[in-house]
């Protein structure tokens, strides 16, 4: 057996592993994908499902790459994702005809299209979906082998599928309100300048809860402060709603951050001199619609803690207080940096249940944390690595914070 032989039965013999091991077709195609992407070689790759309640629209729940797809679909028939669909054949498309396909090419914006590999899946009822690979190692086209390789997978992942499992609907984005174009941010420090966003594209749905995970250091913190208005890119496009912050200046950044964000970090940052209920006062006073502060304390389940000062109360109940602090200001939307970090197990899940019911109460929340069980909540979750976006998953079953596990 040649070497490029046995490198496919070893990819082969991976991706047959964690299909194995995956509780649901979701979770097999899922790995199976991040798989293949990581041991056969490939720059990144989707899978599309047909949205049978909307012609069979097929729309992206899981893809690997730099960039959102969360709104974009195709009709059957419709760019190679639509034709493969269709047609229920896989499809190549090594260099050259790759960037002739204007549909596809433009899939992966962030992600120059040199080559591309789809292979369709369904199950004994129904066609269900598409898989698609994007460029092989290093960005270069797929080669002929490269592409029998990514075959095969797809069609593994696909024959994994259980005779009446059906894709579940998943959660569906809502308007944007915040929207991110090639984001980066570059710290300069004497002669050295250190460039921690690298590129980053990124729509925050109304009403979503979006988790941003990621290792210590690849740039978490630093994209949620811009997003917060905290802090400015330096270079990129930043909006919310119609509004271009892109170049807004201090004071106009000061004025979004007051009137539309409400934060909670990691140290609950709370004023020891003042009870809880007065911290929150305090907030309401400098906005122009505050939520009663009783009632914040109220939603955060505080209610009879109200004249406890801070060093009264436990760490997850400073923590609620800083919650309802946030509430208070009524934002539309509200970002959270590591706020279960300094927590114990309980106390996390206490506080993710305030989270969880803040969502529920119409708040889109972004929320940055390094606990990999905390993303089995989100309805979507945004892996970073190295200063840019590289993984996205839309839930379709969205746990709830009583049901995590750490
Ligand atoms: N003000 C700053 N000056 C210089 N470097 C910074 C600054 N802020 C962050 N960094 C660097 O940027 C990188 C990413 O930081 P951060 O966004 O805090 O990461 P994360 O939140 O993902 O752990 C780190 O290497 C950090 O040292
Ligand atoms: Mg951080």
């Amino acid at each position: 057996m040649d070497s490029s032989s046995l490198r496919i039965y070893r990819v082969i013999g991976a991706v047959q592993n964690v299909i194995a091991n995956a509780k649901t077709l979701d979770e097999a195609l899922q790995e199976g994908l991040k798989t293949i992407v990581e041991n056969a070689g490939a720059d990144g790759g989707a899978i599309w499902y047909a949205d049978t309640s909307d012609e069979n629209r097929l729309r992206p729940f899981f893809w690997i790459g730099p960039v959102d797809l969360t709104r974009r679909s195709h009709l059957p028939g419709d760019g190679s994702v639509g034709r493969v669909y269709e047609s229920q054949t896989a499809e190549r498309l090594l260099e050259f005809d790759a960037l002739k396909d204007v549909e596809t090419a433009i899939d992966f914006t962030g992600l120059p299209v040199s080559s591309m590999v789809c292979v369709p899946f369904s199950n004994a009822n129904a066609n269900l979906g598409v898989i698609q690979f994007v460029n092989g190692p290093d960005s270069e086209p797929f080669d002929d082998e490269g592409a029998d390789v990514m075959e095969i997978m797809a069609m593994m992942a696909a024959m994994a599928i259980e005779e009446n499992e059906a894709l579940a609907e998943p959660w569906q984005p809502g308007e944007v309100i915040m929207q991110l174009r090639d984001i980066t941010r570059e710290f300069k420090n004497g002669d050295i300048v250190t460039k921690v966003l690298k590129g980053v594209n990124l729509d925050v749905y109304e009403g979503e809860f979006l988790v941003l995970l990621g290792e210590s250091g690849c740039g978490k913190s630093t994209l949620l402060n811009i997003v917060g208005g905290m802090d400015s890119a330096t270079s990129g496009e930043f909006s919310y709603l119609n509004q271009d912050l892109s170049n807004a200046t201090q004071a106009e950044l000061t004025e979004f951050r007051r009137d539309n964000v409400g934060f909670i970090f990691q140290s609950y940052n709370l004023m020891p001199n003042l009870t809880a209920l007065q911290n929150l006062k305090l907030i309401a006073e400098l906005v122009d619609d505050p939520m009663d502060a009783d009632e914040a304390l109220e939603l955060v389940g505080l209610a009879d803690r109200k004249r406890n000062y801070p060093s009264q109360m436990s760490g997850g109940q400073q923590q609620r207080v800083s919650i309802a602090r946030a509430l208070v200001k009524n934002p539309k939307v509200i970002l959270a940096d590591e706020p279960t970090a300094a927590l114990d197990y309980a106390t996390s899940i206490e506080v993710l249940q305030v989270m969880e019911e803040v969502v529920k109460g119409g708040t889109t929340m972004v929320m940055v944390t390094h606990n990999e069980e905390i993303t089995r909540m989100a309805d979507r979750v945004v892996r970073m690595r190295d200063g840019r976006m590289h993984e996205v998953t839309i839930n379709r079953h969205p746990a709830h914070a009583v049901d995590l596990v750490w």
